[in-house]
C-alpha cells in the first residue's frame, strides 16, 4: 500500500509504493479503526499532506478579551483555540465537522491586553471519522517582539455528512520529522481519549 500524486496535487493509495524520507502517510496504525462505523473507508480517499491544512491566527487582545487583571480570558483563549482546529478540520475533510472533545488545557503564561495572540493549528492524525487537531498558542510583546508560548491544546473533530452522522475523512500525509512525531504520539492521546469517552445517557 502507498501513495501516488494526482493531476490535483493529492495523493492517492496505490500498491507496492516506496516511501522517500520526506513522504510518510499512516498506513500504520489504522488497524484500530473499527471496520463497523460506516460503509464507507478514509483509505479509499486521497491523502492529504498536513500542510495543505495548516492553519495561523493572528490578533490583538483588547479590553473586551479581558479579566479584572488586564489578562485575557481563558475562555477566550479556548473559544480562539476551536476556532483554529475547526478551519484546519474543515480544510482537511471539506465538509461540515463538529468538536467531539477537547483535552486538558493550561495557561502557562498571562496574555496581557495591547498584546498579540497568535495561535498554530495543525492535523496531527487521521483515524477513521476523526481527526487529531493541535493547537499551540503564543504571546508576542508588540514592543519588544518577544514571543512565548502560553498553551497548548489537542482538539477532535469529527466530520460530518449530510445527514449529520460521522463520515471517512481523507488520511493525512506527514511531511516532516514533527508531523511524523505529533502522528505517532496522537494515537497514544487517542486511546486514552476513548478509554476515558462518557457514555452516551
Ligand atoms: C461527536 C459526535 C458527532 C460523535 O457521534 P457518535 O454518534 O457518538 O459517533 P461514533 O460513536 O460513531 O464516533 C464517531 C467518531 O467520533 C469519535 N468520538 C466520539 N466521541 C469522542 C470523544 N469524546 N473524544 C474523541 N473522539 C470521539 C469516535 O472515536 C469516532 O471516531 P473514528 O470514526 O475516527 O473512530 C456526536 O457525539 C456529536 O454530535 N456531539 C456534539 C458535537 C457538538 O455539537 N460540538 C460542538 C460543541 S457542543
Amino acid at each position: 500500500m502507498g501513495v501516488k500524486a494526482t493531476k490535483r496535487g493529492e495523493k492517492k493509495w496505490t500498491q507496492g509504493h516506496k516511501f522517500r524520507a520526506d513522504e510518510w502517510i499512516d498506513t500504520t496504525g489504522r488497524s484500530d479503526v473499527p471496520k463497523n462505523k460506516s460503509t464507507a473507508n478514509s483509505r479509499d480517499l486521497a491523502g492529504k499532506p498536513v500542510s495543505t491544512s495548516r492553519t495561523e491566527m493572528t490578533e490583538v487582545v483588547l479590553p473586551q478579551d479581558a479579566n479584572v487583571f488586564g489578562n485575557i480570558l481563558g475562555g477566550r483563549v479556548m473559544h480562539l483555540v476551536d476556532i483554529a482546529a475547526a478551519i484546519t478540520a474543515h480544510r482537511h475533510c471539506r465538509s461540515m465537522a463538529v468538536t467531539a472533545s477537547v483535552d486538558h488545557i493550561d495557561f502557562r503564561n498571562p496574555i496581557r491586553i495591547g498584546e498579540v495572540i497568535m495561535l498554530k493549528a495543525s492535523l496531527n492524525r487521521a483515524f477513521h471519522t476523526s481527526m487529531e487537531i493541535g493547537v499551540k498558542v503564543f504571546s508576542e510583546d508588540i514592543l519588544t517582539g518577544e514571543k512565548k508560548h502560553t498553551t497548548s491544546a489537542y482538539v477532535t473533530f469529527v466530520a460530518l455528512d449530510e445527514n449529520h452522522r460521522p463520515k471517512p475523512v481523507p488520511p493525512v500525509i506527514c511531511e516532516t520529522p514533527e508531523d511524523r512525531r505529533r502522528f505517532r504520539e496522537a494515537l497514544v492521546r487517542r486511546k486514552y481519549r476513548l478509554a476515558h469517552r462518557p457514555n452516551k445517557p
